[in-house]
This record gives structure tokens, sequence and C-alpha cells, in this order.
């Protein structure tokens, strides 16, 4: 710790990590020592306010059924979400429109199940989050691709080809990961501005994971229901996991606004979706009313490991392709020109490495790996070393 990093960020230490029991650095396909990049759970403990408020609540013995819960008044942390989005993205919308579930999975399922219905046609960026698109294959809906361009400037779609196909093609719902993961794109108002006006044409609901919303760097996120004319379509569903890196604790929050489908969730059996945990609760309350200085702090310290990565990989492996990304502590890695084939992750995992295979994501994938940058900058750049010696050892990266 130090004055520049009061929280540590730079001090987490590899015994610790790897005596860890979550999945992240447990998994070693069989090999000691690797690093662990994959998965996207941070290296960091949770702010200390969060681990305060969660030791106090277990120090009271205070943990039976809650004052609130289905069917009962939600949990203080939807009233929360409504004042932290008007405060920190200018979103302004009524709390009883803020339902609770366990994750943010769970929440785009259940939305798809109740505004589509099989065999009908969703709207997906890709490259995706593999459990979105996996939602939509397990759930029998059709994947209409908005496919990933990418260049010098970034990641950019087609909104033209989009339309053109929803003309012959026509689809129920846009499932937006904003900002994006893998890509790391943060969709700007321009942009959400055009997704607005083409599910207005093609009468889509759009449901929006924005469970990376606190982690953009350069510019705010702007949610996508703060757009006009979308609130009335528009699922929006957030958790405080990804960046307060509680995602063990099972809590997500959906702004629900389409009317039907608030009355659609009314109507299922009310024990179907199972109940909200008392501390998860309790931690997203913790983190949304105490963590904005550990936040804060934190997106100084990622920003710092997006732009080391830059320079670790110019040094020594300058064939991946790497763009900063504007949101999220993920690097997606294009790993094409180095020779390894469709599935360079295993090639990485031999030099000691574990990343995200980029096949995970759909057929875009090919020949990409996902990098977590959420760790010390010593262990990226440990991870970048250990890259780069599979690299050598092969023989075969090209220069430039
Ligand atoms: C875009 C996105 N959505 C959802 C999740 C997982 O959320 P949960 O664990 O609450 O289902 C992740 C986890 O990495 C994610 O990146």
């Amino acid at each position: 710790m130090s004055f520049d990093d009061p929280f540590g960020f730079d001090s987490v230490d590899l015994d610790w990590l790897r005596a860890k029991a979550g999945a992240k650095w447990h998994r070693s396909h069989g090999r000691q020592g690797l690093l662990a990049a994959w998965v996207a759970d941070m290296d960091f403990p949770p702010a200390p306010a969060v681990l305060g408020a969660l030791s106090a609540r277990i120090g009271r013995g205070d943990l039976g059924y809650p004052d609130w819960g289905y069917p009962g008044p939600r949990s203080p942390a939807c009233r929360l979400f409504a004042e932290r989005a008007a405060r920190r993205y200018g979103w302004q919308f009524d709390a009883d429109e803020v339902r609770e579930l366990c994750d943010v999975v769970q929440a785009v399922q259940v939305m798809l199940h109740l505004a589509t219905a099989p065999g009908d046609a969703v709207v997906l960026h890709t490259p995706s989050y593999p459990p979105l698109w996996r939602s939509l294959a397990a759930m029998g809906r059709r994947q209409i691709d908005v496919p990933a361009h990418a260049d010098a400037d970034g990641v950019h779609f087609d909104y033209d080809e989009l339309e053109a196909t929803l003309a012959t093609d026509p689809a129920k719902a846009l499932m937006l990961c904003h900002p994006h993961n893998p890509t790391g794109h943060r969709f700007d108002r321009d942009e959400l501005t055009r997704l607005v006006a083409i599910a207005e044409r093609f009468d889509l609901v759009i449901i929006s994971d924005e469970i990376h919303a606190d982690l953009t760097f350069d510019a705010p996120h702007i949610p996508i229901a703060a757009i006009p004319g979308a609130a009335a379509r528009t699922v929006t569903v957030h958790s405080p996991s990804k960046a307060f890196n509680l995602a063990g604790m099972r809590h997500a929050v959906a702004h629900v606004g389409p009317p039907h489908l608030r009355d659609g969730l009314a109507a299922l059996p009310d024990h179907l979706l199972g109940a909200v945990n008392l501390l998860a609760a309790e931690a997203t309350v913790a983190a949304w009313t105490l963590g904005d200085e550990w936040l804060d702090a934190l997106l100084v310290h990622l920003d710092r490991n997006r732009r080391l990565l830059a320079d670790r990989l110019a040094e020594h492996l300058p064939a991946v392709g790497y763009r900063r990304p504007q949101a999220t502590y993920l690097a997606w890695l294009d790993c094409r020109r180095l020779g390894f084939g469709d599935e360079p992750v295993r090639e990485f995992r031999r030099g000691g490495v574990e990343l995200s295979d980029g096949n995970d994501f759909g057929p875009l994938g090919a020949g990409h790996v996902r990098l977590n940058l959420a760790t010390s900058s010593s262990i990226v750049e440990q991870i970048v070393l250990a890259m780069a010696s599979r690299a050598s050892t092969s023989g075969d990266q090209p220069g430039g």
C-alpha cells in the first residue's frame, strides 16, 4: 500500500491468490503455477467498507428472514439503484419499477422467457459473452448477429446491415451487453440513439446487461434506457458484482420498463426464481453507499493496467492485436498473426497463463483470447512475459 495505491491494488500476493478456493485460481488444467487471467473476477479483495458491512451483519448474528423479500417489499438495494442511477448516470426512473433477482444471467433469461417465445429471433452483438449466446441457444431463440468490425479507431457495428436484415427477418428483442464483453466497447450516445431508433422501427424489446457500467474509462456510461424513447421498451440489468468484485454473492437488480413484463414477472409463482440472499443485498447496499472512493481508485489502477498491457505487448508480442478497452477490465486479444491456429489459449496455457478461450465467445472468437487485467501491474507483466515465452519457443511469430 502507498499514498499512490491506498487500497493495495498493486500488492496482491500470488500465494494468497493461489490459496483462494474460488474458480479463478483453482482451475489448473493439471499444471502447477498457472497465472490465472481468465474468468471475470478481480484479484483484489472487495472494498473494506463492503467487507465491514458483511462482518458487522454476521457479528450481530442477524441472519434470519429479512424484513423484505418476495412477495413483500423489496430490499433497500432497489431504491438505492434508482438513486444511484440518477446521481451517477443522470438516469431518472421510479424505484417501484425495479425488481431484484439472484444474478444477472438469471434476469436476462427470465426477461427472454417473458418477452419472446421459442423460434423468435433476438439480435446480439458478436463476439458475445458466452452465457448470453448460450441462453439464446438453450431457450430455442434464433440469434441475429451484429458482428464487430475492428480497425485502428476501435470496434464498429454495421447498423445499416442490421436494418436490412430485420426488414426481411423480423426479431422480437435486442439483447445488449453494454459496455461490451469481450471487446470492451462502450456504446456512445450516437450509437445508442441509433439502436433505440432500430428498436422502435422494428418493435424490439431491449434487454440490456449493464453489469460493467461502472467500469468505463475516458467517458461515463450512458444507460440505453436513458435515451429518449427507450425506457418503456427496455429492461436494464445491473449488479455491483463486477465493479466491486462480488461475483460469488449472487445479486442483481433490473429496471423493468415495459409494464407487460412487470406484470409477467408478478404472475410467476412466487418461489420460482428463488429469493435474494440477505448478505448479497447487504453487500450491494454497502458497495453503492460506501464504495465510491474504492471504485475511483480501482479505475485509476485499471486504467494504468490497460496502458501497461499496450506497452508490454508492443515490446514482447507485437504481433498480437490489442485495443485498449474503453470499459471493463477485459482485454480482447487478436492472436491470429502468431501462428497458433484457432485456439491460441492452448499455447498460452503451455506457457503458464490461463486465458479465456476466444472460441467460447462465438465464431468471431477463433484465434482470440480474453485477458483479465484486474490484477497487480507486476502480475500483468508476468502474464505477458509468460505469453511471450511461448510465442518465442513456437518460433513462428511474425514481426511488426
Ligand atoms: C456481461 C456479463 N453479464 C453477466 C455476467 C455474470 O453475471 P452473474 O454472475 O450475476 O450472472 C458477467 C460476468 O462476467 C458478464 O461479463
